[in-house]
């Protein structure tokens, strides 16, 4: 069994190897999980690809609580990152409170809050106290609704200056580490090398210091659509609509249970 990371291995692997993350939801997959990942995300993007709604918006600290209990149950040996969910650190105040919460609840290791320089007053509240913060910067998938969709970062000179200064303030701040999406590959590479901590990518190309993909799109379980980014690694929905019509196939013509499932 793979030895968990640490804060300090997590920020020394900068430069060595890229970090391996993937979110789940709940101890199952994580516990399949744990042997190939670093990093355990448990994304705020449940509220997708496991609530079913159309974006993260309304995804509650309750709901992450509760599923980043389940990852770190089936996955105990796995360093775990519980997304903070919108609205739930819009002042320091109200983001310690929560995030204690989760400390207090779970056994996740940091949070992770969307945000660039404005949210770094909130991030050094947190680190301060004892809550270790990793970023995201980039697309913000919490900013959806007012952005008018999930629109890629770093394809203008001054974009690509912000994301370079929300990446030093993040850092400054006191996060460990950081996730940049959808962002251009060079911008994102430019902004990888601006920092001393470890920058994740996800839809940012392979010049960052690691990847993170969601499990259900990367193990082709999501039909709803597939972002350009995302390779599927495996084809689930087929595998999983076939065994099942193989199931419900045997059930009426009582193939299934056979004398060798029967007592
Ligand atoms: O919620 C999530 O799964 C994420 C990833 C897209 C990085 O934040």
């Amino acid at each position: 069994m793979n030895k968990k990371l640490t804060i300090s291995s997590i920020k020394k692997s900068k430069g060595v190897r890229p970090l391996v993350m993937i979110t789940a939801y709940d101890a199952l997959f994580a516990k399949l999980f744990e042997e190939s990942a670093d990093m355990i995300l448990v994304g705020d993007s449940l509220n997708m690809s496991f609530a079913g709604k159309s974006d993260t918006i309304s995804a509650t600290l309750e709901q992450m609580i509760y599923h980043t209990n389940a990852v770190c149950n089936g996955a105990k040996n796995s360093f775990i990152v519980c997304d903070m969910p919108f609205g739930t650190y819009v002042t320091k105040e109200k983001a310690l409170d929560n995030a204690t919460r989760v400390f207090q609840e779970t056994l996740a290791d940091c949070v992770k809050i969307e945000g660039g320089s404005h949210k770094a007053e909130i991030i050094k509240h947190l680190t301060d106290n004892g809550i270790a913060v990793c970023g995201h910067i980039g697309l913000l998938p919490q900013s959806v609704r007012s952005e008018g969709g999930y629109k890629v970062k770093g394809k203008t000179q001054e974009e690509k200056e912000s994301l370079i200064a929300d990446a030093k303030a993040v850092e400054e701040a006191g996060a460990f580490c950081m996730v940049i999406e959808g962002t251009k590959a060079d911008v994102a590479q430019a902004v990888a090398q601006a920092v001393t901590i470890p920058v994740i990518g996800i839809g940012a190309g392979h010049n960052v210091d690691g990847q993170v993909l969601v499990f259900s799109d990367m193990l082709g379980f999501f039909e709803d659509f597939t972002p350009k980014f995302v390779k599927k690694y495996m084809d689930g929905s087929t595998l999983v609509k076939t065994a099942v019509k193989q199931y419900a196939d045997e059930v009426q013509t009582r193939e299934f249970p056979s004398e060798k499932y029967t007592y």
